[in-house]
């Protein structure tokens, strides 16, 4: 339980963590391997850290009930981390960074476009846009499948919720998401306010990339105001909508920013999530034949999955489960404490940083049984049930918790049964080891480069 406390507090301890450090040291110790840093300091200190970190009192959370406290019981207490809010740079009081009322308001407001009837509806694209993708491919060729698996759910969220074809533009928007996430980097965080002035090369590039996106939303606005209503989706909802307070229709740039959060958190995560699922896939071929057998079984020749199937894909979606585990693509939450609290029995003054990592917690012994191995299994079994719920969070938890966890699940399971019903991916035979980029989201350094070798033909034969 998290009390609130008066603001002396009566506990007199502090939690075990690391001594002093040289100012600079641990957060340039993070910048080189953020996740070792972390998976360290619990191993070493155990379900709650404290230390200093980029300036601040930092708290590590490694148990499952703390996080559980942090996210839905005494969510209040807690606001989004300086990271995210930096991120409103880019991404202005969307979804992702407002707080408050502002977030209830669009969280309400963005809600309809994920019920799980138009997830239904959105079926039949993801699917399709998978075989469109799988049709491009060639037998024995190698590529960079992180880069396909973007262009793959940039395209699905582009027509889903946007009615919009984003074939052909997809390279340029990943190259500018790449300028725009200067931002995660924790030295250029702290001097993001000095951005928008500093007479840097990252500087000039993040302001081009950031008209670069101005210039994409308020063009699918203009033309959905010129064509009228389209098929009911995000920016429909959003152009419908009125402003709680005023009664009148929100502005331009509240729209913007809401549109703009959804097209960036709704591709980059998931395309992730698929890379590192190729990448278990080929590493264990056990599960990849298991795989192949259910979605041969489950799918006819030619046909492409559905809502309808995915009941009968649990080993697929237990692939999907087990990477998300291994390799969460959220791999870190960051909060800020408003008021002195106790965590675990220890004080947490009000203004603390509180970090949640999903790439710590998945990885506890204490919850998974080999923890570090590829076990899709452990998803079919009835273990789960007795693991705290909070062991597992790769879509955060309580009312900030993901907004398309269901459109992510629903994507993440059609778009592998229908790539893995006609392809096999594999380890091209000079390949190196692949390494992690922990940026704002989890992905193989460099790409992850795969040779494709064609199962059955397009049509099942
Ligand atoms: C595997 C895929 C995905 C993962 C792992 C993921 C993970 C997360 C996590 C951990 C959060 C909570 C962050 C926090 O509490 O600070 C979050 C929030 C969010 N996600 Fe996702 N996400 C995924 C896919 C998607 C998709 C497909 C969409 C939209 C189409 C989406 C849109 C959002 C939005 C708008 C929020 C902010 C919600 C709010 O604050 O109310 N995400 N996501």
């Amino acid at each position: 339980m998290i009390h609130t406390l008066p603001r002396r507090p009566s506990v007199p301890n502090r939690p075990p963590g690391p001594g002093f450090s040289i100012p600079g040291q641990r957060l340039l110790a993070f910048r080189r391997d953020p996740t070792g840093l972390l998976t360290g300091l619990a191993q070493t200190y155990g379900d709650i850290v404290q230390f200093r970190f980029a300036g601040q009192t930092a708290f590590l959370l490694n148990h499952p009930d703390f996080i559980q406290q942090v996210l839905v019981t005494e969510h209040s207490n807690f606001t989004k981390g300086r990271a995210l809010h930096r991120m409103r740079l880019v991404l202005g009081h969307g979804l992702l960074t407002s707080e408050g009322s502002d977030h209830q308001q669009a969280r309400r407001l963005v809600q309809p476009v994920f019920h799980h009837e138009r997830i239904a509806d959105y079926a039949a694209t993801m699917a399709a846009e998978a075989e469109r993708t799988g049709a491009t491919w060639r037998n024995g060729a190698t590529f960079d499948v992180a880069k396909a698996m973007n262009h793959l759910t940039l395209r699905i969220v582009g027509r889903t919720l946007f009615g919009a074809d984003l074939a052909g533009q997809e390279e340029r928007i990943a190259a500018v998401l790449d300028d725009l996430f200067v931002l995660s980097d924790p030295v250029h965080l702290l001097l993001a306010p000095l951005l928008a002035w500093l007479p840097t090369a990252t500087a000039r590039r993040f302001h081009e990339s950031k008209e670069f996106f101005d210039r994409l939303i308020y063009g699918l606005i203009d033309e959905r105001r010129q064509s009228g209503p389209g098929q009911g989706d995000l920016l429909d909802m959003l152009l419908a909508s009125v402003d709680e307070e005023t009664g009148r229709p929100p502005d331009d740039q509240f729209i913007r920013d809401q549109a703009l959060t959804l097209l960036l958190a709704g591709h980059e995560t998931t395309a992730n999530a698929l890379t590192w699922c190729w990448h278990l896939l080929a590493a264990h071929p056990q599960s990849e034949a298991r795989l192949h057998e259910e979605v041969g079984r489950v799918l006819p020749a030619g046909k492409l999955p559905g809502m309808a199937d995915l009941g009968d894909l649990p080993y697929t979606r237990s692939v999907l489960s087990e990477s998300l585990r291994l390799y969460p693509p959220a791999w870190v939450i960051g909060r800020s404490a408003i008021d002195d609290c106790v965590i675990g029995g220890y004080p947490v003054p009000a203004g603390s940083m509180i970090i949640l990592s999903q790439w710590v917690t998945h990885r506890d012994p204490r919850y998974f049984a080999h923890a570090d191995s590829f076990l899709p299994d452990r998803w079919l079994s009835d273990g789960r049930s007795e693991r705290p719920k909070f062991a597992y969070f790769p879509f955060g938890g309580g009312p900030r918790v993901c907004i398309g966890a269901q459109f992510a699940w629903t994507e993440g399971v059609l778009l592998l049964a229908t790539l893995a019903r006609r392809w096999q991916l594999l380890c091209p035979a000079d390949s190196r080891p692949v390494r992690m980029d922990p940026r704002v989201t989890l992905r193989p350094q460099g790409g992850l480069w795969m040779e494709v070798k064609e199962r059955i033909g397009r049509l099942g034969h």
